[in-house]
């Protein structure tokens, strides 16, 4: 269903966002996951992180992993780089520019130790279906970008869109699933994975959830 958002809050202007936001720009050019973070650890990327909450407790929750988020507005690349500077989570950054060129363009076979994507814009016209994130070559992309083992996340409360994205990976990859995933309890007001996830659940609407492995080869 379609939500409106609010706008969002003041970012403070000292904080030094330097190190969490990157343009597709500075990214160009050989892969070199160690320049971004200073090491070389597994790699997790999100497909349009918003308000950035996944991100966040990501980074909190697995200190030993880095974790890249892309995100095509600006001003929500901005909030969410932010809030990773505000908690000193050196293992994540945001990447402001569109994900179907970071996988495309940037980023080289196997490096993915996963792949989030968390209610991706469901671009409801038919006419403007080509617009989906969730299309052929890119799903193709995301099965290159995984290493073996490696895990795509789906997740989105359309469920035509859900049902179209699973039928395009059935017929263009080999990644392994659907595997349903369950929805956890949450413990607290925030205890949700996305926003967009809190916001669907707390208006007792449906999420549809599945996770895909790449198979060994
Ligand atoms: C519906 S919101 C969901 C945000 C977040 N994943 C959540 O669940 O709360 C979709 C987000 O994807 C971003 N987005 C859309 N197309 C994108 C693209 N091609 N590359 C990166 N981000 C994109 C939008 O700007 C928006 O912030």
């Amino acid at each position: 269903m379609m939500m409106a958002r609010r706008a969002l809050p003041k970012i403070n202007p000292a904080l030094d966002l330097s190190r969490h936001l990157l343009t597709f720009e500075q990214l160009s050019g050989p892969w070199d996951a160690t320049a971004l973070f200073g090491r070389r650890a597994p790699l997790e990327l999100e497909v349009g992180s918003g308000k950035g909450l996944f991100l966040c407790n990501a980074a909190a929750a697995d200190r030993d992993g880095d974790f890249l988020g892309i995100e095509v507005s600006r001003k929500y690349a901005r909030f969410a780089a932010a809030k990773l500077a505000k908690r000193k989570l050196d293992n994540a950054c945001l990447v402001h520019g569109d994900a179907s060129r970071v996988l495309a363009e940037l980023l080289p076979d196997g490096v993915l130790r996963a792949v989030h994507i968390y209610f991706p814009d469901p671009w409801w016209k038919k006419r403007h279906h080509k617009r989906r994130i969730m299309n052929a070559r890119f799903l193709q992309h995301v099965q290159r970008t995984l290493r073996a083992g490696g895990q795509l996340h789906f997740w989105t409360d359309v469920k035509s869109y859900f049902d179209h994205a699973l039928a395009i990976l059935e017929r263009e990859t080999d990644l392994k699933g659907p595997r349903a995933v369950p929805p956890s309890v949450a413990t607290h007001p925030m205890d949700y994975r996305t926003h967009f996830e809190r916001r669907t659940r707390l208006q007792h609407q449906a999420v549809y959830r599945s996770r895909f492995t790449k198979q060994t080869a």
